[in-house]
């Protein structure tokens, strides 16, 4: 008899080890762009999660909160610090707010081209630039990309810096590209990304600026006339995880959302390209106003930033900034 009870509770006891619950961690990834396939961010998330999701036999879930369903970007790196958001990919745009130091990747015209920009993101600079979100209740596993920002505005094409007199720009609400849009006599107004598109129907804004990825995932040609190839600073992006999942989580767990996130970049990088080469044909073709600055044009350009690179030099050191343009 007792032979026969122990029997029974052993298998039983068998029946439970051998099917096992199943403990899930939902992770939910805020961004401000359409899903895959139709934005940068959208194909970074997706084949970040298609990693991690394979890579942790699905202890991790992704679930997307695309087109900024969690709010501004500012909103959802509060979320990323309170452990509300699990994830997010976002803009450089309000990233010096928490990690200042980062303002120095936001400088116009610092970037020669996509190539020197990667290799500083990627190299010693950039990843040391990534440690410093530790101390802010982020924990940052990637730069990751836009491309080069240009100006669309309603009022006129931009030529020379005078071309920007007055013109109610929307900037990030960046305190780097604020000050160099006011050194270049535009009129600028911070904004959150959500509040764009509707300003621009309003027309209390005439312009904004952003990359073509953005430019064309949006269908920015629907509220915009005049599209400017200025160039005028690279805009990087970065993939952040919540201090609150990751402190949770093992080494190994670790390492696959450290893969998932350089094979998401890579995934957005090769997006930015594919869209630099096609993205001023198919804004033509949408009936977009489109010229490109010349190199002599982007030097006028530059040379009237110079109060603005002042600033710059004594906010951020000339060390710094001269070691990111010697990068080769
Ligand atoms: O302009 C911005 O705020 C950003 O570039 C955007 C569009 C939210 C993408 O991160």
């Amino acid at each position: 008899m007792t032979v026969h009870r122990f029997t029974l509770v052993g298998a039983l006891a068998g029946a439970l080890f051998a099917t096992p619950l199943l403990a899930q961690t939902e992770i939910k990834i805020g961004y401000a762009l359409a899903p895959a396939p139709d934005s940068h961010y959208g194909v970074g998330a997706q084949r970040w999660q298609e990693v991690v999701e394979a890579g942790t036999e699905g202890r991790y879930v992704f679930r997307h909160f695309p087109s900024s369903g969690l709010g501004g970007e500012r909103e959802m790196v509060e979320g990323v610090q309170l452990g509300t958001v699990e994830a997010v990919i976002v803009s450089s745009g309000t990233l010096a707010n928490f990690v200042p130091d980062t303002g120095v990747f936001d400088i116009p015209f610092l970037f020669r081209d996509l190539g020197h920009a990667r290799r500083v993101l990627d190299g010693p600079i950039g990843q040391e630039m990534l440690a410093k979100f530790d101390d802010v209740g982020l924990k940052a596993l990637a730069w990751g990309e836009q491309g080069f920002r240009h100006i669309t505005n309603n009022r006129n094409q931009i030529g020379a810096p005078e071309d920007l007199a007055g013109l109610r720009l929307r900037t990030m609400e960046n305190p780097i590209h604020l000050t160099a849009f006011q050194t270049l006599g535009a009129a600028p107004t911070p904004m959150a990304w959500p509040e764009v598109i509707g300003a621009l129907q309003q027309g209390t804004i005439d312009g904004q600026e952003n990359p073509l990825s953005v430019i064309v995932s949006v269908n920015l040609n629907d509220v915009q006339r005049y599209l400017t190839i200025s160039g005028h600073v690279y805009s990087p992006a970065i993939l952040l995880v919540s201090p609150m999942v990751w402190d949770a989580m093992s080494e190994e767990d670790r390492e696959v959302f450290r893969q998932g996130a350089a094979e998401g970049v890579a995934a957005m990088r090769a997006f930015v390209d594919e869209v630099e080469a096609s993205g001023v044909a198919t804004l033509r073709e949408r009936g977009m106003d489109v010229a490109e600055l010349s190199a002599e044009d982007r030097a006028a350009f530059q040379e009237a930033l110079a109060p603005a690179y002042e600033q710059y030099f004594a906010t951020y050191g000339q060390d710094l900034i001269e070691a990111i343009i010697a990068t080769e």
